[in-house]
C-alpha cells in the first residue's frame, strides 16, 4: 500500500510530465486593455495618495462611487412591487425601451409617434454597437467601413472590426488649438465614398471633451446629406455634456428632423451611474412601421444567439425613473448637479496649475473642453511619471477623467502634472 505522500507525488501534473503539452500552450500573453487596465493597475497600488482618473466614471467629492438618489428611490419602488424574475423578450422590457427612445429622440419624436424606430434593449453602450454593428455587417447594403473620429473611444475599434467591418479615420481632434478642427472634419467626410457609416459621438465626445457647437453639427449633417452617409451615432453621455439632457440630443434629433438614415446607441452607465447594470440600447430609424416590423425582427435573430434576452433589473429601474414624473424631475436635475461637478474641477485644476504653481503652459483647454474627459495633451511618458511618481492613474493618450477629481485631490493633481510637464 503506498503512503497518502507517495501517491500525491505520483499524481500526473503539467510541470511534472514531460509529455503533456498543454492544448493553449501557444495562447500569447495579451496586454492589458486601455482603459480598464488602469483601474486594475490602480487597485494594485497600496499609496493612500492614489488617484484613478483613467475610467470615466462618476465620483461624488468625496472620490466615492454615486448612487444617485432617483436610483435609489426607483429601486424601492421596484422592491415593494415585489416583481418576478421571468426572462424579458429578447428586446428587452418594453417601458423601458419606450422610455429610453423618448428621453433620445424627445417626447414628441414625429418618429416615435409614426412607429418608425425600432429599438432594442443592450448590454449598455457596448452591447449596443456590437448589435449595431452586427445588424451593419449582416444588411447595410453598401461598403461594410465605418468611419470614426481621430480619436476616437478605443473599444469603437475592436468592436467593429470583430463583427467584420472595415474601419477609416476621419480628422477631428486639432492638437494645436486642442479644439475640433472642423474643415479637417467636413472635408474627410466629404471625400469618403458616398453612402458611407460615419460614427459620430452624439455628445461630449470621447476621448477629447471636444464637441461641435450647433451650428457645426449643421455644418456637417449638410455634408453627411450631400454625400448620401449613413450615420451611427454614439450617445454614451447624454446629460453630461451640459448637464442638459435636451441640449445634448441636439446633433441626435437635428439629424432625425432632416431625415437622415441613422442608427443609435444609448446607455445609462454615466447619467443614470448604473455602471455595472450594463443598460443601453439600440435603435434604427426606419422609413415606415412595416419596415421597423422587419428590422425588429431581424435585431431579435441577431440578438437571441449572442446573449438570449437582457438583464432586467437596470432597464427596470431607468423605466421606473423616467416613467415617474418626480423621479424623473430629480434625477434631471442630478444630472445637472453631476456635469455642474465637473465643470467645478476644470475650473479649479486650471487655476492650482496657473495660479498655485505658475505653470507656463497654456491649460485653457481644461476649461474649453467639456463632458467627462479632458484630452490633456500629456505624453505617453508624462502619463508614465504621474503614474511612478504620484500614483495619480491615467490611459497613456493623456485622457483624464475629470469626473475622478475632487476637492480634495485637484490640487495634488495639479502639482504632480506641473511637476511632470514644467521641464
Ligand atoms: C471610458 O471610456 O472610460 C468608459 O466608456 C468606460 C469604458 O468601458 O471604457
Amino acid at each position: 500500500m503506498l503512503s497518502a505522500a507517495t501517491r500525491v507525488a505520483m499524481r500526473p501534473s503539467f510541470t511534472a510530465s514531460r509529455a503533456f503539452v498543454s492544448t493553449w500552450s501557444n495562447v500569447p500573453q495579451g496586454p492589458p486593455d486601455a482603459i480598464l487596465g488602469v483601474t486594475e493597475a490602480f487597485k494594485r497600488d497600496t499609496n493612500p495618495n492614489k488617484m484613478n482618473l483613467g475610467v470615466g466614471a462618476y465620483r461624488d467629492d468625496n472620490g466615492k462611487p454615486y448612487v444617485l438618489n432617483s436610483v435609489q428611490k426607483a429601486e424601492k419602488v421596484l422592491l415593494d412591487q415585489n416583481l418576478d424574475k421571468e426572462y424579458a423578450g429578447i428586446t428587452g422590457v418594453p417601458s423601458f425601451i419606450e422610455a429610453a427612445g423618448r428621453l433620445a429622440y424627445g417626447d414628441d419624436s414625429a418618429l416615435l409617434n409614426d412607429k418608425r424606430v425600432a429599438i432594442t434593449q443592450s448590454i449598455s453602450g457596448t452591447g449596443a454597437l456590437r448589435i449595431g454593428a452586427a445588424f451593419l455587417d449582416s444588411f447595410y447594403p453598401h461598403a461594410k467601413k465605418v468611419y470614426v473620429p481621430n480619436p476616437t473611444w478605443g473599444n469603437h475599434l475592436p468592436i467593429f472590426k470583430h463583427s467584420g467591418l472595415e474601419i477609416e479615420k476621419y480628422t477631428y481632434f486639432d492638437k494645436n488649438t486642442n479644439g475640433l478642427n472642423i474643415n479637417g472634419m467636413l472635408e474627410d467626410i466629404k471625400a469618403a465614398p458616398k453612402n458611407s457609416v460615419i460614427l459620430l459621438h452624439a455628445c461630449a465626445h470621447n476621448p477629447t471633451g471636444v464637441d461641435p457647437t450647433q451650428q457645426q453639427w449643421d455644418e456637417i449633417s449638410q455634408v453627411v446629406k450631400d454625400r448620401d452617409h449613413f450615420v451611427f451615432f454614439d450617445m454614451a453621455y447624454q446629460g453630461f455634456a451640459s448637464g442638459d439632457c435636451t441640449r445634448d440630443a441636439y446633433a441626435l434629433r437635428k439629424f432625425a428632423q432632416e431625415g437622415h438614415q441613422l442608427v443609435l446607441s444609448q446607455s445609462f452607465a454615466k447619467n443614470m451611474g448604473l455602471y455595472g447594470e450594463r443598460v443601453g440600447s439600440f435603435s434604427v430609424v426606419c422609413a415606415d412601421a412595416e419596415e421597423k416590423a422587419r428590422v425588429e425582427s431581424q435585431l431579435k435573430i441577431l440578438i437571441r444567439p449572442m446573449y438570449s434576452n437582457p438583464p432586467i433589473h437596470g432597464a427596470r429601474l431607468v423605466s421606473t425613473v423616467l416613467n415617474t414624473p418626480e423621479l424623473k424631475q430629480e434625477w434631471l436635475e442630478e444630472v445637472k448637479f453631476m456635469a455642474d461637478r465637473i465643470i467645478t474641477m476644470r475650473t479649479k485644476l486650471r487655476n492650482h496649475l496657473e495660479q498655485d504653481f505658475g505653470s507656463k503652459k497654456n491649460w485653457e483647454h481644461i476649461t474649453n473642453q467639456i463632458g467627462m474627459f479632458c484630452f490633456s495633451g500629456l505624453t505617453p511618458e508624462q502619463v508614465d511619471k504621474l503614474k511612478d511618481d504620484w500614483h495619480v492613474y491615467l490611459t497613456r493618450d493623456g485622457r483624464i477623467s475629470m469626473a475622478g477629481i475632487s476637492s480634495g485631490n485637484v490640487k495634488y493633481l495639479a502639482e504632480a502634472i506641473h511637476n511632470v510637464t514644467k521641464d
